[in-house]
């Protein structure tokens, strides 16, 4: 009698699933993460609810995820809220974002700040409200001194829009005659990004079976892992995140080597 004979099926087909790891190697971490938290209409829409309380559970999400990733130990995350294409949507829908991304700058001073987390803005200003831009500075200002996980809200974010700045900031320094046209470097082009001084993101995560990047991030991914989950944004757990992170590590990044 050989020795898998006396296995049930469910305990064959164990044997041989090879063995995947159930916990997170803290050694091995990414610095930074990127998240395009998508899936928050369809998440309302199959409660029968309005939209808007899928992105009010989306910001319940978030809350979650930030202050998860802060207590790993990770550097940075970049959590994509509204895009330079968002404004396409019903003017109504547009209100309640803004208002509710308002609320969450507001709240951030007594929860995540308390949690030492970093909170900072990355996207196109002036199209948002004088109010938002005020909540914007002080809510930055507020948590500035924190030491935690640094948060970019990427907020009227939009990559092309981010890369078109970056552009046209360079060639007024040429014009200047601050810098050269060979000064222009790759490294020169990310300082000039939202993102400048920090590294470009490890793991982008995104949710809701999307598999696209809509126009985020577009230059800081060139070398990022992937990960897409047909998790909603609002269902997306903690145990989730850690199933990406370990995902992630299970990954081998050659970076163009061997
Ligand atoms: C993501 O959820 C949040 C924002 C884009 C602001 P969606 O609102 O895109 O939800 P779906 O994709 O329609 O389900
Ligand atoms: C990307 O999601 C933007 C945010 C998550 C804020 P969208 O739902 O706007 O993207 P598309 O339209 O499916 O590409
Ligand atoms: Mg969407």
């Amino acid at each position: 009698m050989s020795a898998f004979s006396a296995l049930s099926g469910k305990d064959f087909a164990m044997f041989f699933k090879k063995k995947k790891p159930s916990a997170i190697d803290m050694e091995n971490l990414p610095k930074h993460i990127g998240v395009i938290m998508d899936g928050n209409g369809r998440w309302a829409k199959k409660r029968g609810l309005p939209r808007s309380a899928g992105h009010k559970a989306g910001a319940d999400s978030l809350k979650k995820i930030v202050t998860a990733c802060n207590k790993m130990g990770i550097r940075y995350i970049t959590v994509y809220a509204f895009s330079t294409e968002n404004w396409s949507r019903p003017k109504e829908e547009v209100d309640y974002l803004m208002n509710l991304l308002l609320g969450y700058l507001r709240d951030a001073e007594n929860t995540l700040a308390g949690e030492n987390v970093v909170i900072r803005a990355i996207g196109s200003r002036a199209e948002l409200s004088e109010e938002i831009q005020e909540q914007i500075i002080k809510t930055e200002a507020f948590t500035a001194n924190n030491t935690g996980i640094v948060m970019n809200i990427a907020l009227n974010y939009g990559a092309r829009e981010e890369l078109t700045t970056a552009v046209r900031g360079i060639a007024d320094d040429v014009q200047k005659g601050e810098i050269t046209v060979g000064d222009i470097s790759p490294e020169l082009i990310s300082s000039r990004l939202y993102t400048g001084g920090q590294p470009d993101p490890d793991l982008l995560i995104r949710t809701s079976g999307e598999i696209r990047l809509s126009n985020f991030m577009l230059w800081q991914l060139a070398y990022s892992e992937m990960y897409f989950t047909d998790k909603l944004w609002p269902d997306f757990t903690v145990r989730d995140l850690e199933d990406a992170i370990i995902e992630y590590q299970r990954r081998n990044r050659r970076f163009g080597g061997v």
